[in-house]
Parts: structure tokens; C-alpha cells; sequence
């Protein structure tokens, strides 16, 4: 009985160590997610960074990546639908959901 026991108190804690919080899928979104990551060119803590400086013509310009700490969750789903030079990922609701709780942090 107490062998049982244990073996349930121990199967429910290792259980309870592989599932992610919300925002903890979130940081996985930010940090890891397929084809480059936001860190890549929002900056590893999201607060934004230059890219590249590059030449139009005689003009230069700069391409900046703006910061993301923070941003609402309508903010999130329009920036990514907004991307021009990123790729718009496609992600689901419930991954924005959770990279907004990542950020807000
Ligand atoms: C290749 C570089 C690059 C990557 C990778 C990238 N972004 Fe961006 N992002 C940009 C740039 C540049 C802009 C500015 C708008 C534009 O030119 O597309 C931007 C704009 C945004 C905005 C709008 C911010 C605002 O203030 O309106 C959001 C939100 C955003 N990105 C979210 C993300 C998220 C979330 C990811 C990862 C899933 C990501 N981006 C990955 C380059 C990138």
C-alpha cells in the first residue's frame, strides 16, 4: 500500500515537472521557435534592436526590429500579421496567447 503509494506521489510530481505554465511555452515560442527566432532580431530580452544598416541608392537606412516587451495581445497578432521582411509564422491563437504572457512578464 505505501509502495503504491509512493509510486503515485512520484509519477504525479514527475508529471507535474514536464508540463509548461502558459508563459513558459511562451518563452519556448520566443526563444526557440521553427524557422528564427524572435530573439533573433527582437533582441534575446525582447527590447527591441537594430538589424541592419543598409544602402537605397544614396540613401541609408536602418532596419529596426522594435521592442516587443509588453505589447497586448491585439498588438502581438497584428505586428506578426504586419511582418514584411519576417516570416508570419502562422502561429495558433493559444502560441500568441501564450508568447503575450511571455512578454508581459
Ligand atoms: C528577420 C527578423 C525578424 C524576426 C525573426 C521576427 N521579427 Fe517581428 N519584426 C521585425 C521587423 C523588421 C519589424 C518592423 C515591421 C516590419 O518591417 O516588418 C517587426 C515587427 C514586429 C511586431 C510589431 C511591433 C509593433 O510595435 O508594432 C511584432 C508584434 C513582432 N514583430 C513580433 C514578432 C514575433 C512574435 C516574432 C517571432 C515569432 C518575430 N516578430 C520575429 C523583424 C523580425
Amino acid at each position: 500500500m505505501i509502495r503504491a503509494l509512493l509510486a503515485t506521489a512520484l509519477v504525479a510530481a514527475s508529471l507535474q515537472g514536464s508540463f509548461l505554465k502558459p508563459a513558459e511555452h511562451g518563452e519556448m515560442i520566443y526563444h526557440e521557435t521553427r524557422i528564427v527566432a524572435c530573439a533573433a532580431c527582437h533582441g534575446t530580452r525582447a527590447q527591441g534592436q537594430i538589424i541592419a544598416h543598409y544602402l537605397d541608392g544614396n540613401q541609408s537606412r536602418t532596419l529596426y526590429a522594435p521592442p516587443l516587451e509588453g505589447l497586448s495581445l491585439e498588438a502581438i497578432t497584428r505586428g506578426l500579421a504586419r511582418h514584411e521582411l519576417a516570416p508570419r509564422y502562422h502561429l495558433s491563437d493559444q502560441e500568441i496567447e501564450n508568447l503575450s504572457r511571455y512578454l508581459a512578464r
